[in-house]
Parts: C-alpha cells; structure tokens; sequence
C-alpha cells in the first residue's frame, strides 16, 4: 500500500471507450443517406446536422476548456454547437435558419480537429485531479463519453421518426417479433427499504441528480411482471380508451385533444391493419412486443386497469430489491450487465418479446426492468436532497427541475450497457412521444 488514493481514470481504457464511443456515432450518422442531414425528424428538435457538431464540441468545451482551462479550437462553432433545446411545443422551438448551419465538411472539419484534441488529453493531459472541481475523480472524462451515449439514443429515436427511403438498413438489422407469449401477471412486493441515488465515491461515475443516497421505506404494493404489450395496448384503444376523458388527467386530455393524438407514436394504421412504425420497416404490430408510450397514455391505460404507473421508490424495490432485504446491484444480482441480461446496448433497434430474457429477472421474478424500453414512473424528476449540479456540465439535471419531467428508468433497445446501474436517472416530457418508454402498472396491496 501507498499513499496515493487509486486513480479512477485508466488513460487506455479511456480512449478505448472514447474510440468505441465515436466509432457508434460515426455508425449511426452512417444509417442517413445525405438529404437527411439537414433534415428535422423532430419539430422540437434541431436538425441532424446539429448532433454532429455538438457530440465534438461538448466534449471540448467540457473537457479542454472547463476542465483543462485551454483554448477551443473554434469559438464560433462552440456556441453554436453548446446546448440542445427541449421546448414544450413547437412555437417556442429555435428559429435557426436551415441555410445558417454550416456546411457537412465544416462540421466534419471541426469533429476531427475535436477527436485529435480529445485523444491527445486522455493520453497526456493531468485529466485527474483530486479536489477539482472539474477533473475530481476524471469527472470530466465521463461527461463527455457518457454525454455521447446519451445522444446515441437521440438520435435513433429521431432516425426512427425518419422515412424509411432517407435509411440504408445494416445487413444486421432482423426484427425479433416471436416469443413466448406472457400471461398478464402481477407479483406482490412486501413493505421495504429502496435506496435510491448513491454516495459521491461509491461508484467511479454518476451525473449530479444520481447523489447523494437516498433511502425510502416503501409500503407493499403488487407490480405487473410483464411490460403491457402492443396487444394489450390494442384492448385499450379498441375499447375507446383515447376517448374516455375519464381516464386522463385534464393536462393528459388537454394534450391528447390538442395534438389529436389517438394511438401510439410508433403505430401505423393501414388499411384497418397495425403496424410498428420500424427504424428500417413497417412491421405488422408485434403483439408481444411492449408498447412504446408517453407518459399520458401510460398513465390513462394503467388507470383503465385500476392500475396506476409506479414511483420511482417502488421501481427500485421492485428491480433491485430481494425478499431477504438485500438490494442487488442489478435486477439478476451483482455480474456485469451483458447482453444476456437484457435487451439495452445495441443489440436490437426495437424492442424484442417481453420476457425474453430470463437471465435478467429480478428477485422477484419481475421482467424486463432493465432494457426493451425504459419505464415511466409517476415521480416528478427533482433532485435528491442534498443534490449539487455538477461542475463540468452544472445545467445537466437543474435546468429540468421545473416539475414538468418525470423519472425513467431501466434502459432501452439503444442505451449503452455502460449507462445500465443502479443510480442512473432519465426523464422525459410527459407527452414528449418519440421516446423508447414502456411502463408497468401497480396498486396498492396490505
Ligand atoms: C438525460 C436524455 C434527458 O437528451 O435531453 C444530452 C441527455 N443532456 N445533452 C436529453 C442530454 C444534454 C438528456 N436526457
Ligand atoms: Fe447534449
């Protein structure tokens, strides 16, 4: 033993994960034939052209300026690459004309300069630095891989949005519709102690509303084991569920009426048929497949059931927590998260059957909770007690602290397996529709 406190930072394993990290990207820019780039597959969103100037530039304002206090290597594209938007509607998103952005070549000028610089710091710079507030613990060196992740899912839900005729589809992509078809199930979970959150030095890594810790004792309540499926879903709309103001809460029905919505967002209707809104196809509408929903529609089907959606408390002790009154890591326990665990890191661009990965269950025998889709719960997404914004990102969570977010958690098709632990938060809109969210309904048990 000596002194020195262990470096979390291994500078090769760094810019392995960083290569890794950009190499996707490159990948799934590379889906897109041209006329995409300065398309808007969402209204809300900026066009792609954005996400590639972006990824490069934040990690160069995270990391070489704010955290190395260097020079950029273009102050111009730096602010106009900052920030994204997450507007409530479109009349309030961003009014940048599509001939202003600038051109593809430029952008890729910029991301190999960026990548350059990056790689020369992981492997010279002091990128670790104890006491910090920027480079504590290589805190800077995750924001900006895990930041790039991030927007991995970004992107493929918005190529999702996308005609299929501006996608070439990977040789790769199989669509898995078969599977074992799961009995509508529920389990009950006795009263126990979730812990949320995590303490500063606990884990090499976490964005700022992952800390500090924070235990809540639950009261028992029983848990679908099973995501409601696309053929359950079609019990709902059937039955009139988007017509039933009853079911919705007045901002829900305001929104719904408003915007005309009266089916999922990644259902298609032919000729009296469904279909799944594919990245690369239509799809008949796999039945067994979980049903991709906003927080709204989520909310209205579990109170149809007498349901209601899980908070973010009763997530973690379903996931995480055992009969014995441990709490796991993992839902299957404490072995790194691969993919036989569950349907997260790229190895599908949809969703796959519900239940279909048994090695993942939790010690319930719950399904599904981490992958396949990330899970609406009812908490309204704040910060834990104690919550300080980080200092290489500090608007990352503060500026969502506007009650109008709710908590996801679990992971989808196109989240990274380094992205999958315990503590990591993700919200969402409550009628935001693009996302890869599922959800589960509960109700209160003695
Ligand atoms: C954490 C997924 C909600 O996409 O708005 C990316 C991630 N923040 N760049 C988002 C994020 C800034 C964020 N989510
Ligand atoms: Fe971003």
């Amino acid at each position: 033993m000596n002194g020195t406190p262990p470096q979390v930072v291994d500078r090769a394993e760094s810019i392995n994960w960083f290569r890794q990290t950009r190499r996707r990207t490159a990948d799934l820019f590379g889906l897109l034939t041209p006329e995409a780039y300065y398309e808007q597959p969402i209204p809300l969103r900026h066009p792609v052209v954005f996400y590639e100037g972006h990824i490069p530039a934040f990690s160069v304002n995270t990391l070489l300026k704010r955290g190395l206090g260097r020079q950029g290597l273009d102050d111009d594209l730096e602010v106009l690459f900052a920030r994204g938007i997450d507007p409530p509607d479109t009349s309030s998103a961003d009014g940048i004309a599509i001939e202003s952005w600038p051109s593809r070549r430029a952008v890729k000028q910029y991301a190999d300069l960026a990548d350059e610089a990056i790689l020369d710091a992981l492997a010279h710079a002091p990128v670790e630095q104890a006491g910090h507030p920027v480079l504590h613990r290589g805190q800077a060196v995750f924001t900006l891989i895990e930041h790039e992740e991030l927007h991995q899912e970004t992107l493929a839900y918005m190529w999702h949005r996308l005609p299929m005729s501006r996608k070439q589809r990977p040789a790769t992509a199989v669509a898995v519709t078969e599977g074992v078809v799961a009995e509508p199930n529920q389990v009950a979970i006795p009263a126990g102690r979730a812990t949320l959150g995590a303490m500063l030095d606990e884990i090499p890594f976490g964005w700022d509303n992952e800390f500090p810790r924070l235990a809540r004792d639950v009261p028992a309540f029983a848990i679908d084991t099973h995501n409601v499926t696309n053929r359950q879903f079609l019990e709902f709309v059937e039955a009139g569920g988007y017509t039933n103001a009853d079911l919705w809460s007045e901002a829900d029905w305001a929104w719904r009426t408003g915007a005309g919505v009266d089916h999922p967002p990644f259902w298609y209707q032919q000729g009296g048929d469904w279909f799944w809104r594919g990245m690369f196809e239509l799809i008949p509408l796999p039945p067994a497949w979980p049903v991709y929903v906003s927080h709204a529609e989520a909310a209205a089907y579990a109170r149809w059931k007498g349901l209601r959606l899980p908070t973010e408390a009763e997530f973690h002790r379903a996931a995480f927590g055992t009969p014995d009154g441990t709490q796991r890591s993992h839902p299957w326990g404490e072995a790194h998260p691969d993919p036989t665990r569950g349907n997260f890191g790229f190895q599908h661009w949809e969703p796959v059957p519900v239940g279909s990965y048994p090695a993942g269950v939790s010690a319930w025998g719950i399904h599904d909770l981490v992958g396949n889709g990330w899970e609406w719960t009812s908490t309204v997404f704040e910060g834990f007690p104690g919550f300080a914004p980080m200092a290489s990102y500090p608007e990352y969570s503060a500026d969502f602290f506007d009650g109008q977010h709710y908590v996801v958690k679990g992971a989808s098709p196109v989240t990274a397996s380094g992205l999958v632990r315990r503590s990591f938060r993700n919200w969402f809109r409550p009628h935001y529709p693009y996302v890869y969210a599922a959800f589960r309904g509960v109700r209160a048990v003695d």
